[in-house]
């Protein structure tokens, strides 16, 4: 088996290194060591997660020397509400930390987000590392430093971009997540293909399936392209400035109304969302004449080859859901990604040709999600 693979974030006086590989909570307290200067370090981690890797991180960290505190919150998307939020905080500052603490997200994007955004206010900031254990945290949410809580008014509207220090995304780690977090992580995946990178997409239609199914050099090799493709473009576009970082939103703002009508739920995974999403980008860029038809179902076919959901009649597993094209425009404008309430959209050319448009004609959007939803 090949050994680890190290993605460089480039970022002035911010650069930091991800690591990917099989065995790296175990060797967690080694490698994060030079970046732990005080000596200690708290990991928040949630209720799913902790049993299967907490006891290993704090070996991991005790053979090297660290003290690792180890604070648990309830696994699932409730853990980024205020309330949530405040409760670490008090349990953290209980802790007694001081400015070279540093904290360790281990757990998905929830973790993360979380963990990430204590770090950028706690005694006004300190250092954190990621340990993601989901498909999606590790070729995602890990990267690029934003960080965030969710609110009444909908999610991620309370953050902060703060760069982690260190990203160790441990391969085996995937073994114990539920095969329909792993495929939704997936998505995101072949998002980066999609965007600018046709090679990977092809690699994806050939070796994919495989990686899913536990290749483990496969698995190395999609985490580490997908890592390579976000560092790029998060290098160029930190603050998403341009029109360059937007581009990871390819398949979002359709999947974020999708996510809004299903209720942020377990109907609808995220990562599910942006299959669907990515398919209707594509399908509205064949509609407009901008995209070969035959691109926009090969970028299906994919997709619902590995087992994605992009039928809006397959979301939920009945079919008794009522989708209304109206009701999923309204959602869009209410997607923080609008700008003075002008849709954006991630259309694209072909296969790993994507661009921003903000002028996508209303009537074409509507026939579009009606033609979804009949099919
Ligand atoms: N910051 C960003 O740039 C960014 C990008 C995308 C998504 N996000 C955020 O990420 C979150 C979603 O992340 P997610 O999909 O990782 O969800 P998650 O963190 O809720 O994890 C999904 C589920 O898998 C469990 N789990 C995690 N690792 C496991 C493992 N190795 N074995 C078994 N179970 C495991 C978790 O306990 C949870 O129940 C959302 O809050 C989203 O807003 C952030
Ligand atoms: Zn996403």
């Amino acid at each position: 088996m090949s050994g680890p693979a190290t993605v460089r974030v480039d970022l002035a006086g911010r650069a930091y290194d991800i690591v990917i590989g099989p065995g790296l909570i175990d060797r967690a307290g080694e490698l994060a060591r030079p970046a732990i200067a005080g000596g200690r370090a708290v990991a928040i981690t949630d209720s799913q997660v902790a049993p299967l890797y907490g006891e290993r991180l704090k070996a991991s960290f005790a053979r090297a020397g660290l003290a690792l505190d180890l604070i648990t919150v309830p696994a699932g998307e409730a853990s980024k509400e205020f309330g949530a939020f405040a409760r670490l905080m008090n349990d953290l500052l209980d802790r007694r930390p001081d400015r070279r603490t540093v904290l360790v997200a281990l757990g998905g994007g929830v973790v993360g987000d979380l963990t990430g955004f204590a770090a950028s206010v706690l005694l006004r900031g300190v250092d954190f590392i990621q340990v993601p254990t989901t498909l999606l945290a590790q070729v995602d949410s890990s990267v690029g430093g934003k960080t965030g809580i969710n609110t009444r008014h909908g999610k991620n509207l309370v953050g902060a971009f703060h760069q982690p220090r260190l990203v160790l995304a441990d391969t085996d780690a995937l073994a114990t997540l539920p095969p329909r977090e792993l495929l939704a992580g997936y998505a995101e995946v072949v998002k980066y293909g999609l965007i600018d990178d046709p090679a990977f997409f092809d690699w994806l239609e050939a070796k994919g399936a495989a990686a899913l199914a536990g290749d483990a050099d496969g698995r190395v090799r999609m985490i580490e392209t997908s890592c390579r493709a976000k560092a790029r473009i998060v290098a160029a576009d930190e603050r998403e400035t341009g029109d360059l970082r937007a581009l990871l939103n390819l398949g979002h703002t359709f999947g974020h109304a999708l996510e809004a009508e299903t209720g942020f739920g377990p109907e609808l995974l995220h990562g599910e969302g942006v299959a669907a999403g990515m398919g209707l980008a594509f399908d509205l860029s064949a509609r407009l004449g901008l995209c070969p038809a035959a691109d926009a179902a090969r970028a299906r076919r994919h997709l619902a080859a590995v087992g994605l959901p992009m039928r809006l009649r397959a979301i939920g597993g009945d079919n008794s859901r009522a989708w209304n094209a109206a009701r999923l425009i309204d959602h869009m404008r209410g997607d923080k990604k609008a700008v003075a309430g002008k849709l954006t959209f991630i259309l694209a050319r072909g296969i790993g040709r994507a661009f921003v448009s903000r002028e996508v004609p209303e009537d074409a959007l509507t026939a579009l999600l009606n033609e979804a939803i009949a099919a």
